[in-house]
């Protein structure tokens, strides 16, 4: 019988990525009490993804989010390596955050099955790549499935839990448990669908945004001011898309659109001009917004 995954079995977590997203997926996890290894094949991505962790954990501290013998703690159950596959040896759960392209998670998850323990959960934190595609490279599709976390992921609290066809009930319940363990909202989702839940709506807002932009109706500072100011939301959709990078939506976009072959599902003009430009958004320090003028 094969061994059923079981959040009381998992001590030792694996995060394969060391980029925004697995940097602060790591520090999650370390703050709720696991022994977490960041493994990157670039050596320096890692040292920045130290720093990160170290800034970020430092400020919760300072600000009495946390104790500093919590983040103490949390820092001390961390590690880095570039070797993901002898990390892998020992995780009881794996959450791969590499680069969104399906070869090269194909690879990954081929490599990873092979050197996991058999109770290990492969997840993968793909907005984009359903694990439906990533699971027949394993010998264990029923232990495989997304585990989808927001941008900045120390502070939204929602992480999709997605089951492909395979993925048995115990790993969706465990992915669900250890969402709440780390004081996330778990969000279940029964089929996967382009998207998944929180970027459907999400484009749907963004869509709109950038046709009244590009329509000269309204600037896209102003469109922020009426999100933020009329519908309460935390930033406006061109903040937003700045905040999670121009090449992610513009690349999210492009992949729905391979998947569908829907001329509606193309990225929109504006957006596939800034991605050609390299405007990136924050990380390049220009976007919609330019934050080298900023002080
Ligand atoms: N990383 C970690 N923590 C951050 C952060 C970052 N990049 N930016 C801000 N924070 C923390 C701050 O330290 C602060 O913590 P505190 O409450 O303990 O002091 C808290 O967040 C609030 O920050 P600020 O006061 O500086 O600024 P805001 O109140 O404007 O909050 C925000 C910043 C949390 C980013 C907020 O604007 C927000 O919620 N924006 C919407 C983000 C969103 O919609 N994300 C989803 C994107 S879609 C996605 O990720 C899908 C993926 O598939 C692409």
């Amino acid at each position: 019988m094969k061994p059923q995954p079981n959040i009381d079995a998992i001590r030792r977590i694996l995060v394969v990525g060391s980029g925004a997203m697995g940097t602060q997926i790591g520090a999650l996890f370390a703050l709720a009490g696991y022994d977490v290894t960041t493994s990157d094949l670039d050596a320096s991505a890692l040292d920045r993804s130290r720093e990160e962790v170290r800034r970020r954990l430092g400020r919760l501290a300072e600000k009495g989010r946390r104790s500093s013998e919590e983040v103490e703690s949390a820092l001390a159950r961390m590690s880095y390596t570039t070797d993901s596959f002898a990390a892998a040896c020992e995780a009881d759960f794996i959450l791969e955050a590499a680069v969104e392209r399906i070869d090269i998670k194909r690879k990954l998850f081929a490599d990873l099955d092979a050197a996991a323990p058999d109770h290990a959960i492969l997840a993968t934190n793909s907005s984009t790549i359903p694990s439906s595609v990533l699971m027949d490279a394993t010998t264990r599709p029923d232990r495989v499935c997304n585990m989808h976390f927001f941008n900045p992921a120390l502070v939204m609290a929602c992480v999709e839990v997605v089951r492909n066809p395979e993925t048995s009930d115990a790993t969706v319940d465990t992915t669900v448990a250890l969402a709440e363990k780390l004081g996330k909202q778990p969000v279940r989702i029964n089929r996967e669908i382009p998207g998944f839940v929180a970027n459907r709506l999400l484009r749907a807002l963004r869509a709109e945004a950038l046709e009244l932009e590009a329509a000269g109706i309204a600037s896209f500072e102003d469109i922020d001011v009426a999100a933020r100011t009329a519908l309460g939301h935390p930033m406006g959709p061109f903040e937003l898309m700045d905040l999670v990078g121009i090449d992610v939506a513009y690349l999210v976009r492009a992949a729905e659109h391979e998947q569908t072959g829907n001329p509606a599902d193309l990225p929109h003009p504006s957006l596939k001009k800034m991605y050609e430009q390299g405007h990136y958004g924050r990380k390049t320090g220009r976007g919609w917004y330019d934050y080298e003028a900023q002080p």
